[in-house]
């Protein structure tokens, strides 16, 4: 794939200054910048809302790129929507009608994506795809950052690539992403790579620099 898009979740930034935090990743490389909603519901944290979004929006210079991890998702996507949200992810898991939820967040303007855990078997994906502009492949369980890669998770990628066909859908990867497996997911067919601890841990630029490398 030519265009590998980086997009470091904020989630592992300093929260007190999210905005210097999101100026630095972007100087640094980044593409997108990636927000998870967590609700202490659907997983096991709580993390930020729709005013925390529209406050960070004005620094981000490209996609914002919001991945709800809330059940039920429905109520709250034209909220993120109007906080300025480019991309808006929401889980096959986190409710009874995917399809009506993914043509919400089209009707109020942003890109429609739908996340799958690494229990959620890609068929959850047949009959939804024409609704979607990405597909999110959770390569750990949602919830927190830091965690360990699921390597069983690269083939499913593959699975979901080829799924999507020739369908102008983007395959974002999330969790444990580093540069020891960026060239493996990239080969099975992701573009947009997510990764908080492999970038905010060290040197952005560096870290950025070597994710991309990787990826080939
Ligand atoms: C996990 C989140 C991820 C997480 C990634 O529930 O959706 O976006 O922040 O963090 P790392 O890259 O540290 O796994
Ligand atoms: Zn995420």
């Amino acid at each position: 794939m030519a265009d590998i898009k980086i997009a470091p979740s904020i989630l592992s930034a300093d929260f007190a200054a999210l905005g210097a935090e999101i100026a630095a990743v972007q100087a640094a490389g980044a593409d997108w910048i990636h927000v998870d909603v967590m609700d202490g519901h659907f997983v096991p944290n709580i993390t930020i809302g729709p005013a925390v979004a529209a406050a960070i929006r004005p620094h981000v210079a490209g996609v914002m790129d919001v991945h709800l991890m809330i059940s039920p998702a429905e109520p709250y996507t034209g909220d993120f929507a109007r906080a300025g949200a480019d991309v808006i992810t929401i889980h096959a898991e986190a409710g009874p009608h995917l399809h009506r939820a993914l043509q919400q967040i089209r009707e109020a303007g942003a890109k429609a994506g739908v996340a799958l855990n690494p229990a959620t078997p890609v068929s959850a994906l047949e009959h939804v795809l024409d609704a979607v502009d990405l597909v999110l492949v959770m390569t750990v369980n949602p919830g927190f950052g830091g965690q360990a890669f699921i390597g069983a998770m690269v083939e499913k990628i593959a699975a979901v690539r080829a799924m999507i066909g020739d369908r102008p859908i983007h395959l974002e990867v999330d969790g444990g992403i580093s540069p020891a497996n960026a060239g493996a997911v990239v080969a099975a067919g992701a573009d947009v790579l997510v990764a908080g601890s492999a970038i905010f841990g060290g040197d952005y630029a560096e870290r950025i620099a070597a994710i991309r490398a990787a990826a080939g």
